[in-house]
């Protein structure tokens, strides 16, 4: 599942520029049964697996036995919901361990003895947290210096500011009767950038009217 996102376009090239590193590691490894099962039927009854605390445990602590992490970080549902503010927060960090939940989730017990932080990408649900994972990855390490191209383009995505980015364009000027902007044409920088920034306001108060009252 981390195959395609991990090796394609930003990530990849920040991994090759060794500005990341993004291992992964199978929970199965530290299985203590044969068939290495790393999950089991939930005490109280009802449908559905619990992940067995102990292999989970096996694998942080050989992970935290080579280097220090600074966040141990469960992608659960019932998380808090991921913003821009903590991916930013998140990319100045050094080392960092995902954790994917499945089936039911994990054991309370090993949230309770190693878990720093859980965070869900949204409110619906996935079959895993592995995509959620991908996500996260994906939002932490395109801000981290170097990794994008212009410097600059991070900070002028949406969401960075609470606010959405203006439309952009690019030739050809006319495309099936609909036209550029004339001011984007005119390089006046000042007035651009005042259209951009009036265009932003106008479409986070249609679109998204909470981010600016600061709700989500
Ligand atoms: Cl982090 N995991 C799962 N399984 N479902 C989700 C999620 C995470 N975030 C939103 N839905």
């Amino acid at each position: 599942m981390f195959q395609g996102p991990f090796s394609h376009s930003i990530i990849k090239r920040a991994v090759e520029k060794k500005l990341v590193e993004i291992h992964i590691h199978n929970l199965r490894d530290f299985a203590d049964n044969k068939h290495k099962n790393v999950d089991d039927y939930q005490f109280g009854g009802g449908a559905g697996m619990v992940m067995m605390a102990e292999p989970i445990a096996k694998c942080i602590e050989s992970l935290k036995s080579d280097r220090d992490y600074d966040e141990v970080i469960y992608l659960t549902p019932d998380g808090e919901l991921l913003d821009q503010k903590t991916s930013n927060i998140l990319s100045m960090k050094d080392n960092m361990i995902f954790l994917c939940g499945h089936y039911k989730g994990i054991d309370e017990r090993a949230r309770e003895l190693f878990i720093t932080k859980e965070i869900s990408i949204g409110n619906y649900v996935l079959s895993g947290g592995e995509l959620a994972a991908a996500v996260l990855t994906d939002s932490i390490v395109r801000l981290i210096p170097g990794v994008l191209g212009n410097e600059s383009s991070a900070l002028s995505d949406s969401f960075q500011n609470d606010i959405l980015s203006s439309p952009v364009y690019t030739r050809p000027r006319d495309f099936r009767g609909l036209h550029v902007p004339d001011v984007l044409l005119s390089g006046n920088e000042k007035e651009i950038e005042n259209w951009r920034h009036e265009q932003s306001v106008e479409r986070t108060k249609q679109r998204r009217p909470g981010l600016i009252e600061g709700e989500i």
